[in-house]
């Protein structure tokens, strides 16, 4: 029998996600189906789920990390990657539509020079597309920074966005 190949060494985990990754599985491992709620605690405490914690989830659920990935991709809620500073949930249902949403995410994508769905390059801003925020009979609704606004214009949008403090994007020429 031949040795096999040795395995690439894990990206290491920083102390915060090490310890979000303990509290996690010392809650959820021994639970049938605790796969999901551990990922949200990671979530919760992360802000996101670090791809160096899939070896570690896989293994304590006895699942493959492509499994593990899979269930991470396939809920719209986890992110992979770090939340940006600041986060605006534009509804895009269709009541909101009916009342203005797709003019009030252009004027948002253009104010923020983000693409609806994505995170800002200098990481301060994300823009998120969201179904329903429970306001439909006055929307155009979104939230910002976890408030909700209802009945949101054109200038409403721009006074919000304009008392957040964020440093400008810098020219890429
Ligand atoms: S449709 Fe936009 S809040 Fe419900």
């Amino acid at each position: 029998m031949t040795a096999s190949a040795p395995s690439p060494s894990p990206t290491p985990l920083s102390p915060a996600e090490t310890q979000a990754l303990d509290q996690a599985l010392a809650h959820w491992q021994a639970e049938p189906g605790g796969l999901l709620p551990a990922l949200h605690v990671l979530q919760d405490e992360l802000g996101f789920i670090p791809p160096a914690t899939l070896p570690a989830l896989a293994q304590a659920f006895g699942l493959s990390r492509a499994e593990v990935h899979g269930v991470i991709t396939y809920y719209h809620h986890f992110r992979q990657t770090p939340p940006a500073h600041h986060c605006l949930g534009l509804c895009q249902a269709e009541a909101c539509q009916a009342r203005g949403a797709r003019a009030l995410t252009q004027q948002a994508q253009d104010l923020l020079q983000c693409t609806l769905g994505h995170t800002r390059s200098d990481h301060h801003w994300q823009l998120e597309a969201v179904s329903c925020l429970g306001l439909c009979a006055s929307g155009p609704a979104l939230m910002l920074d976890g408030t909700l606004h209802a009945q949101v214009d054109a200038q409403r949008l721009q006074a919000l966005l304009a008392a957040v403090p964020t440093p400008p994007m810098e020219s890429s020429s």
